[in-house]
Formats: structure tokens, C-alpha cells, sequence
């Protein structure tokens, strides 16, 4: 046999580390930001399918259907409708791009203004891939605590004092301002309108990742940070992922020409994929705003029934808040509890969840806590997840020491 050819030598320096090999789901997903299987609207999907291929179907022999870098342009019209309707932004098409997720998005923004060595301000509690994304650019992230209305202005103030009294410029603050991951916290209007103030007295643009807006259970949603921004400094991004389903990849970058004329360049997959832009366009006009109620409804139902899980099974050891929408509980244990450890024994078990620190500026912190991901599993899952996670919780730390109200011994 010949040996296996060794690419090891050729590999750059700075190349991120091996992936590891796919070998299935676990059977109790808590983590990612997978979407509720029962609730894709599958059959007017396929309608719209049918319908644009039929009718657009030839127009594929060209790249982006002949729509331009920007994306198919029936999509990024009806954008503009509902991003008008629902955030308050008023913007044309040529200040939207279609993109392949909104993950696109975090690597053109980080593209266009991140090089080594630089500093971005975010929330502290974080979504991983974003913070893992500072972290291989070379960039420091300092992170702002969080209460309940989302990132602390008076500590975003003081770290742009400190940076400034440093000599430094930090090149953006990221936030996410509507349902906030992992916190779920959604920022009220005067907030946003301090964060844009602060922004134009230190110079510092805003990134908002708006992924989760159409998440919330009444429907109600401050106005995006671009809408009530006046001087151009504030770049939005947004998602069908969470709206529709996360296996479409599609998403969506607002931003002035200015700055949207630097990252088009940097988008190098030769356009997102057309059909997926078709079909959605040929979906959301019609079917859009009447599916969000339903799909709400849906994973309302869905943190009811991990709350009371959570409640049953870990009682008072279990903290968190009763979140406003989204599809994530970010859950604090007792001190004594290191969820990158509770991560590793549970899946043993078969339950994944997301270990704190991994979400997190700040790992001490964040060493107790743990986000739970509540949209895709069903609801027995749900229980029986929540059940085998307290098991495994008290056998290696002891507590809850309470569950099902049946007394434990301590391990
Ligand atoms: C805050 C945030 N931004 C961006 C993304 C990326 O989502 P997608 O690329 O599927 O649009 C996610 C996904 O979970 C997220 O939580």
C-alpha cells in the first residue's frame, strides 16, 4: 500500500487547528442555533421552488442569476419592505447584500476594518464564533458586562475613556442589541440611543448582528441601531437562519456604500447560491409575517417546557431569566460547577449543551454557566435531556442535591 501522502510540512503557521471528524448528532442537542424541524415551512417552500424555477430556472447558467454581487434582487426588495415595517430602517436595495449566513457577514465586516493587534469592544457574554473570530484575527475583545437590558452603557463608556487615555482606537463595537446570545436580553431604545451617541463621540462604528429580531414572542422590537443612527457609523446584519431554517445559509449585510463598496470585494465565493435567494423571495412575500407568529408560538412552548425541566430537575440550582424570545437559556449553576467539565461528562450521556466559558470574554465568570439551545430538540427530549444533565451534574458536583423533588445523596 502507499503511504498517505503528508500535507504536515506545507501547512501554514496560522492555519486553524484540525477539524474534527462528523460522527453524528448527539441524541439531547442543546447546543447550536439549530431551528425547530416541525415548524420549516416545508410545503410552501416547495411551492415557491417549483414557481421560481420554473419561471427563472434558465437564468442559473449565469452567476447570481444575473442579479449582480448584491444578490438576487426580488429578495433584497422584500428586504427593504420588511426591514422598514419591522426595525424602523429606511434603506434601498444597494445598501443590502445577500450572504451566505450571516456568519458571511462576521468575516466581511472583520475583513474590511480588523487587521492584527487591533481592539473591538462586545458584550461579555458572547456568541462563540464571533469571539473565536477576534481571537484568530489576532484582535482584542474587550468585553462590557450585561444587565438586563443588555450591554451596561456606563461600562462601554468607560472602557472608550480607557482605551482613548491608552492611545487606542478600538475598531468597532459588536453587539448584539436584539436577543441578545447567549443572555437573551433585548436593548430598549434609549439604550441604543446612548450606544450611538458614544459611538459618534469616540469615533468607534457599531457592528449590530440583528439574527434573532424576528424571535421575539409579542412581535415587538426596538428600532435597529442602523435606523436610529443619523451620521452612516453603524453596519446591521441579519439572517433567515433562525426565521426559516439555519440549512439555507442565507443572510443579509445593511451598510452604507462606503463601507459596503470595502467588503463586497472581500466576499470571494463568486455569489451566495441563487436558488435559495429564489425560492425565499417567492416565499417570504406572501408567507413570511403570517409564519413568524407560528414559529414564536412554537419555541415559546418549547422554553416553557425546558424551564420547567430545568425547575424539576435542578430547582433553586439553576438560575435564569424568563427570556423575551429567541431559541437559548443562558443558565448560571452553582460556583462549584465547571461546565467545560458538566459539558464533557454529559456527553458521554448523550447531552450536549454549550460550556459557558466557550461564550464568554470573561471565563471565570462564565466557568458555572452553560447556554441551553431549547428549538430543536422535541419536548420529551427536552425533559429527558434536562433529567440525564442533572444526573450527571450531582454525580460530579453534587448538586442539585434536590431533583424530581426526590431528596439525593450527595455524591
Ligand atoms: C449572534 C449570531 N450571529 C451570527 C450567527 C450566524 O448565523 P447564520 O450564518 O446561520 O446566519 C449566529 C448563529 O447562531 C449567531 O448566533
Amino acid at each position: 500500500m502507499t503511504q498517505a501522502f503528508d500535507f504536515a510540512p506545507l501547512l501554514p503557521a496560522d492555519l486553524p487547528p484540525a477539524a474534527v471528524r462528523f460522527t453524528g448528532l448527539p441524541k439531547y442537542n442543546f447546543t447550536g442555533g439549530n431551528n425547530d424541524a416541525a415548524e420549516v415551512p416545508v410545503d410552501d417552500l416547495i411551492a415557491a421552488a417549483t414557481a421560481s424555477l420554473k419561471r427563472e430556472g434558465r437564468n442559473l447558467a449565469t452567476y447570481n442569476v444575473a442579479h449582480g454581487p448584491q444578490g438576487y434582487r426580488p429578495l433584497r426588495e422584500f428586504l427593504v419592505t420588511k426591514l422598514k415595517r419591522d426595525a424602523g430602517i429606511a434603506c434601498g436595495v444597494d445598501e443590502i447584500t445577500v450572504l451566505s449566513g450571516s456568519t458571511q457577514a462576521l468575516d466581511l465586516v472583520n475583513g474590511a476594518l480588523l487587521t492584527r493587534g487591533d481592539t473591538v469592544i462586545c458584550e461579555r457574554d458572547n456568541y462563540q464564533s464571533s469571539l473565536t473570530r477576534f481571537a484568530r484575527r489576532g484582535v482584542t475583545a474587550i468585553g462590557i458586562p450585561l444587565d438586563g437590558d443588555g450591554m451596561r452603557m456606563d461600562a462601554l463608556e468607560a472602557a472608550l475613556k480607557d482605551c482613548k487615555a491608552r492611545g487606542v482606537r478600538p475598531k468597532m463595537i459588536y453587539t448584539i442589541p436584539t436577543v441578545q446570545n447567549p443572555t437573551a436580553t433585548i436593548m430598549p431604545e434609549a439604550r441604543r440611543l446612548e450606544m450611538i451617541r458614544l459611538s459618534e463621540q469616540y469615533g468607534v462604528p457599531i457592528f449590530e448582528d440583528d439574527c434573532y429580531s424576528d424571535l421575539i414572542w409579542d412581535g415587538k422590537r426596538p428600532p435597529a441601531l442602523y435606523a436610529l443612527a443619523r451620521s452612516g457609523n453603524v453596519i446591521h446584519c441579519g439572517s433567515f437562519s433562525k426565521s426559516i431554517a439555519p440549512a439555507l445559509r442565507v443572510g443579509f449585510l445593511v451598510a452604507p456604500w462606503s463601507i459596503m463598496s470595502r467588503m463586497l470585494p472581500l466576499k470571494t465565493d463568486a455569489g451566495s447560491g441563487s436558488v435559495e435567494q429564489m425560492m425565499l423571495a417567492e416565499y417570504c412575500a406572501p408567507h413570511f409575517a403570517a409564519h413568524l407568529p407560528v414559529l414564536r408560538k412554537a419555541l415559546r412552548k418549547k422554553v416553557e417546557t425546558l424551564m420547567e425541566a430545568l425547575n424539576e430537575q435542578f430547582g433553586t440550582a439553576a438560575e435564569f431569566e424568563d427570556p423575551k424570545g429567541g431559541i437559548f437559556l443562558w443558565v448560571k449553576l452553582p460556583d462549584n460547577v465547571d461546565s467545560m467539565k458538566l459539558y464533557q461528562a454529559a456527553l458521554k450521556e448523550g447531552v450536549a449543551i454549550n460550556p459557558g466559558p466557550e461564550w464568554s470574554t470573561d471565563k471565570q465568570h462564565a466557568t458555572p454557566r452553560l447556554r441551553l439551545c431549547f428549538a430543536s430538540p422535541t419536548h420529551e427530549q427536552i425533559r429527558e435531556g434536562v433529567a440525564i444533565l442533572a444526573e450527571v451534574c450531582r454525580r460530579e458536583f453534587g448538586v442539585p442535591t434536590r431533583s424530581a423533588n426526590i431528596q439525593k445523596a450527595r455524591a
